[in-house]
């Protein structure tokens, strides 16, 4: 299989280093071969040649069987023009209408919620990926006066929501994760999140197997510190699965343990640990990178190497038991040692 990795900014070098070590075990286990390219794309890239993305870089990912990514955001570029060209961009270009992120508690001492167990924390949030408010649809006018009026429009489409809510129903039947919550806002986004109500109920009939529920986005936000026992699947818009994604890594234990995948099932697709790039901790090699690590055990997975994904996340569930991690589990060990660990476990399974 052929890898794109595109380490980026930050923490995200060090923990692309990590899992790519985590990678090259499950390699050399099961005998698999993986060819991996890496790119240089990031803030000091553009910094120093003014290039975002090369004009045919969208294409040039087409080329190969998944994209790895670290992380991008850096202080030295505010406008964040170079992330939004290369992530937002990949995600809208390679039409990766899926951003998968389980959200899943290893060890019970790991939740921040008094008396939760993994078996309370288990559940999978579908994030639509390809519209709604970061569509760059907007422009501001008389910028920087006391008169500036700035508007950014949220773009809901019939099938971009058709197609997140199937897919999340296709994958609540297909893993008997059968509790399926769609969370928007409709009762103030009247027009956009009508439409979201209307493809929810006009898919909901096609899964009697899947007990469908609507909560609204504030609540949802109360209902997951309250009690996440209640949800299996939960479904949202761009925005809104992107903070609650935040919250869900919360509940797994940080921000270092939560994954990722964008997907377009049957094509290219981009796989990335839910964190960013982290400037306090760059270059310190404290950074956890069992987000990174598991992010590349769902790339596996999407690329059909089902054993490999599932031998990387038995190791890292064992290590996070083990204390073998970071600081901000409860560990001693740095990123790259972690890396290291998780690929020795590997190597003796
Ligand atoms: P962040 O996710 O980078 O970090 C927030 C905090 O979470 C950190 O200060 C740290 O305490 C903790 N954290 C994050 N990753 C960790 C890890 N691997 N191990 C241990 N702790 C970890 O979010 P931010 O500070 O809001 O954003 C920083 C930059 O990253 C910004 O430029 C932002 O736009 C960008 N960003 C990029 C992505 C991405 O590339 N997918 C995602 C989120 C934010
Ligand atoms: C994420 C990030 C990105 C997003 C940022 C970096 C634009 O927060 O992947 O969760 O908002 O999608
Ligand atoms: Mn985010």
């Amino acid at each position: 299989m052929q890898i794109a990795v595109i380490p980026g900014d930050g923490i995200g070098p060090e923990v692309t280093t990590a899992a790519l070590a985590v990678l090259r075990a499950a390699s050399q286990v099961f005998g698999r071969r993986m060819a991996i390219e890496t790119l240089p794309w990031g803030a000091d890239h553009f910094l120093a040649t003014g290039i975002t993305i090369p004009g045919d870089g969208y294409a040039q990912l087409r080329q190969f069987d998944a994209v790895f990514v670290g992380a991008l955001g850096d202080p030295r570029v505010p406008d964040n023009r170079h992330a939004r060209d290369i992530l937002l961009g990949t995600r809208f270009e390679l039409d990766l209408y899926v951003n998968h992120r389980p959200i899943r508690l290893l060890d019970e001492r790991l939740c921040p919620l008094k008396n939760r167990t993994p078996a309370d924390v288990n559940f999978v949030v579908f994030r639509e990926n390809t519209e709604g408010l970061y569509v760059g649809v907007g422009g501001r006018f008389k910028a920087g006066t006391p008169d500036e009026v700035a508007i950014q429009e949220e773009v809901n489409t019939y099938k971009g929501v058709h197609r997140i809510l199937r897919h999340a129903f296709e994958y609540a039947r297909a893993t008997g994760r059968t509790r399926l919550c769609m969370a928007d806002k409709s009762n103030a986004m009247t027009d956009g999140h009508a439409l979201w109500q209307r493809v929810f109920a006009e898919i909901a009939t096609q899964y009697a197997g899947v007990q469908a529920r609507h909560v609204y986005i504030d609540a949802l936000a109360l209902f997951l510190v309250q009690d996440p026992s209640q949800f299996d699947v939960i479904v949202t818009n761009n925005l809104f699965g992107d903070i609650i994604t935040d919250l869900g890594a919360a509940l797994q234990g940080g921000l270092g343990l939560a994954a990722s995948g964008n997907l377009h099932p049957g094509r290219t697709s981009m796989f990335e640990p839910v964190h960013g790039s982290a400037p306090p901790l760059a270059g310190r090699n404290i950074a956890n990178p069992v987000g990174a690590i598991l992010s590349a055990a769902m790339m596996l997975e999407y690329l059909g190497a089902r054993d490999e994904a599932a031998a990387i996340e038995s190791a890292v569930e064992r290590a996070v038991r083990d204390r073998q991690g970071t600081p901000d589990i409860g560990g001693t060990l740095g990123t790259r040692e972690t890396g290291d660990y998780v690929a020795g476990l590997l190597r003796r399974s």
